[in-house]
């Protein structure tokens, strides 16, 4: 496996590669990879070539988020990524994605303006110049995101038609625990009785979907529903779960919404797919989750 660190060594790889007609799948990651990221390679792997990036993207964080410390684990990394057959990886520093005086930015597209672009101000931003850069590094005929970054994966894919980049986005579903916590490399922040209350989200969004396929079509009860799990107090004693809910609430809930699945437009009532989209703290580790709802 190739370790890239300069943006023109890595084009020259792809571009060769695509010279020869073969197609390229590529998965960009910011590290301290779990089986959600190496989900994303599995399914990269049906193009003829794979490859990988690892950058924590300082312009995606906020002044009061984890930049400093996000994991870093590149060896450990490099290790999977060669076991799960990706041929070439690239690894710039910030320095070579971000040279003395860069200043040119690509702004988000519309849909990215409401939850995490409220939430997190500037964050798509930070996002699509990554990702734009990325691309341009790497000319890929696929990439893969994961649905886990629900909001994310829409707004690279509106970036990406926006833009005509010719780069086929591909969502893949969000890998779990067992006990149904979405991975996240943010999960390790979490204590033992955090990691319980982790659960409320991922619960949270289980009982959503069964109140809809049992036939509830209305977004404000499907929404009270979420709120008053994730909040600690659920709405009626017979709401039975197959596992008990953790008995307290997470520390705040930064919204629990259904919204049209295709552009997150609000909704009523659910007579098109829809996704249910929770971001929260517990303690002070902000986890996200969601879950797509149709007809079975
Ligand atoms: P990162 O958080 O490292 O995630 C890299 C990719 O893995 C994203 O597409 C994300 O949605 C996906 N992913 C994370 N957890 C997952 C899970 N449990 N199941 C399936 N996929 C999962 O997202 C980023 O990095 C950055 O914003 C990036 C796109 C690399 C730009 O800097």
């Amino acid at each position: 496996m190739e370790v890239i660190d300069s943006p023109e060594l890595a084009r020259k790889y792809v571009t060769s590669l695509r010279s020869q007609g073969r197609t390229v799948g590529f998965v960009p990651t910011m590290g301290a990879l779990h089986d959600g990221h190496l989900s994303l390679v599995e399914a990269a792997r049906s193009c003829d070539f794979t490859v990988a990036s690892i950058f924590v993207n300082p312009t995606q964080f906020g002044p009061n988020e984890d930049l400093e410390t996000y994991p870093r684990t590149l060896q450990s990394d490099l290790e999977s990524l060669e076991q799960c057959g990706v041929s070439a990886v690239f690894a710039p520093t910030a320095e070579t994605m971000y040279p003395k005086g860069f200043s040119t930015y690509v702004s988000a597209p519309k849909i990215g303006d409401t939850l995490e672009g409220v939430c997190r101000p500037g964050h798509f931003r930070g996002v699509v110049t990554v990702v734009l850069k990325l691309f341009q590094a790497l000319p890929v005929t696929h990439a893969y995101f994961g649905k886990k970054d629900y909001q994310q994966w829409r707004v690279i894919e509106a970036m990406t038609r926006d833009l005509s980049l010719g780069t086929e986005i591909i969502g893949c579903e969000t890998v779990r625990e067992s006990d149904g916590l979405a991975m996240s490399s943010r999960n390790q922040y979490l204590s033992q009785e955090e990691r319980q209350r982790a659960l409320l989200l991922s619960q949270s969004l289980a009982e959503v979907e069964k109140a809809y396929h049992a036939g509830e079509r209305c977004v404000e009860s499907l929404q009270h529903q979420m709120h008053s799990i994730l909040t600690g107090q659920p709405v009626s004693a017979d709401s039975h779960t197959e596992t008990p809910l953790p008995s307290m609430g997470l520390d705040s809930v930064d919204y629990a919404t259904i919204v049209a699945a295709q552009d997150l437009t609000p909704m009523e009532s659910i007579d098109r797919p829809a996704v249910a989209l929770i971001a929260g703290n517990v303690g002070t580790t902000r986890l996200i989750d969601n879950r797509e709802l149709r007809p079975l």
